[in-house]
């Protein structure tokens, strides 16, 4: 049997990671989440970038073209502040936007800290890619990714992405039509 594995893009975005000032902890912490939660085979490419425009979008140009991850991960670089583009970034290299990930991932967070609503994370495709923002916050990542998770493998298989399997003790994930176990 073949076992296809997944590429995933691991995106950390931060001026200070990237000069070295501090170490990253939000690329390790979505690894750890991924490896707790997907079943399949995945490996990770992980990526530090400075909050530059033009340096995340090719960071994710790269990844989704070249590197050929059915999905990328980035955190940081979400909110208010100048030098936050992230989510510029990302909407300039994707093909379409999927509002509810955003929506949701704000909604959850806004349980744990009023600030959630100062993020600007999106999700959206880039041909059979799926790009996904989270905040900076290593706290962030695990409230963000149990939140919408549940949806990304079906999104994956009707994007034409790897096929996902998740650990159903620690998330289920929904595939609508799939035969449910009694
Ligand atoms: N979401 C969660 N779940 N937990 C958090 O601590 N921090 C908020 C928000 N979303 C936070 C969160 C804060 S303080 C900010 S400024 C924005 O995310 C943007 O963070 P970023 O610029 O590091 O992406």
């Amino acid at each position: 049997m073949v076992v296809m594995t997944a590429d995933i893009g691991i995106v950390t975005v931060s001026d200070r990671a990237h000069r070295g000032e501090y170490e990253d902890r939000g690329g390790p912490a979505i690894e750890q989440w991924l490896n707790e939660v997907l079943s399949s085979s995945w490996r990770a490419v992980g990526r530090v970038v400075p909050d530059e425009q033009p340096l995340i979008e090719s960071v994710l140009r790269e990844l989704c073209d070249d590197v050929g991850c059915g999905l990328v991960v980035t955190t940081g670089g979400t909110g208010p502040a100048p030098r936050d583009v992230t989510p510029e970034a990302t909407e300039a290299v994707c093909q379409r936007i999927l509002p509810g990930f955003g929506e949701l991932m704000r909604t959850e967070s806004l349980k744990s800290v009023p600030t959630a609503i100062l993020s600007r994370q999106l999700a959206g495709t880039r041909g059979s890619t799926l790009i996904i923002n989270l905040p900076g916050k290593p706290a962030a990542i695990g409230e963000c990714l149990d939140a919408v998770f549940a949806a990304v493998p079906y999104c994956l298989d009707l994007i034409g992405g790897p096929r996902l399997e998740t650990n159903p003790d620690r998330l289920v994930a929904f595939r609508p039509g799939a035969t449910m176990k009694p």
